[in-house]
């Protein structure tokens, strides 16, 4: 599979929504909300944004983790040692900012709406910087955030990475697959509103039994039984 990044519709409207963000007026809101179904690229593009641009950092929030944490990832992300207290975290994110601004990519945060605290911490450096913050979460992350009246209102924007069309499917496909699939095949996977990771995934097997056995192209037949064992 040829390794590239694919101008999506999702990733185009994800940049000027980060556009947006950094050239917004001196009143309007820079926090922003992405969210979508697994796997329709989201934070495949924020990475691919933070690779080509030294204006944005991205952190991916886990399970498991506090709000002391979160703080001293974004700490690490923004190329400084991690102090011990919680305050002194605060104030180095703080500081750093304000010196050198960054767009703050906050990816996963359905793990942190639902737990004490975080959403507050995300504010605060918002308040305190005025730093663009893109959240990046699931489908339900926007209707979750709803319990966060003053949080929602400092939201200037949310965008909803959409499930593919059909000609985005084959422009993928096209880009990404070293064999080619038929157009049958094509429309199934649109069918079956298969994401980026499927589709991936889809390929690299495909090319492994084009591979195999001598084919130069990959039918219906063949992707319905990929998809199936996939799933
Ligand atoms: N624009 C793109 N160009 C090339 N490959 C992509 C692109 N977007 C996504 N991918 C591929 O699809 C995979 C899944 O995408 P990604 O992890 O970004 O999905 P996601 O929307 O963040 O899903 P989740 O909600 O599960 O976190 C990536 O690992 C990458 O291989
Ligand atoms: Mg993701």
């Amino acid at each position: 599979m040829k390794s590239k990044f694919v101008m999506t519709n999702n990733a185009k409207n994800f940049i000027t929504l980060t556009n947006n963000l950094l050239n917004r007026g001196k009143n309007v809101s820079g926090m922003a909300l992405v969210y979508g179904e697994p796997g329709v690229g989201k934070s495949h593009t924020a990475l691919w944004w933070v690779a080509n641009n030294d204006n944005a950092i991205h952190v991916q929030v886990t399970q498991t983790m506090t709000p002391r944490w979160l703080l001293s990832e974004i700490v690490k992300e923004l190329g400084e040692y991690p102090a011990a207290r919680t305050s002194d975290l605060f104030n180095q994110i703080v500081k750093s900012l304000i010196l050198d601004p960054k767009i703050l990519m906050i990816d996963e945060v359905d793990y942190l709406i639902d737990k004490k605290g975080f959403i507050e911490v995300l504010r605060d450096i918002y308040d305190r910087t005025k730093t663009p913050i893109i959240m990046i979460g699931m489908g339900v992350a926007n209707k979750k955030l709803e319990q966060y009246k003053h949080f929602k209102d400092r939201l200037l924007a949310f965008l909803r990475f959409k499930p593919f069309e059909l000609k985005e499917i084959d422009l993928f496909i096209k880009e990404l697959s070293e064999v080619n699939f038929s157009p049958e095949a094509i429309d199934f996977l649109y069918k079956m509103k298969v994401g980026f990771r499927q589709i991936v995934n889809i390929i690299d097997r495909a090319e492994i039994i084009a591979h195999a056995n001598d084919l130069t192209e990959i039918n219906l037949n063949i992707v319905t039984k990929l998809f199936k064992e996939g799933d």
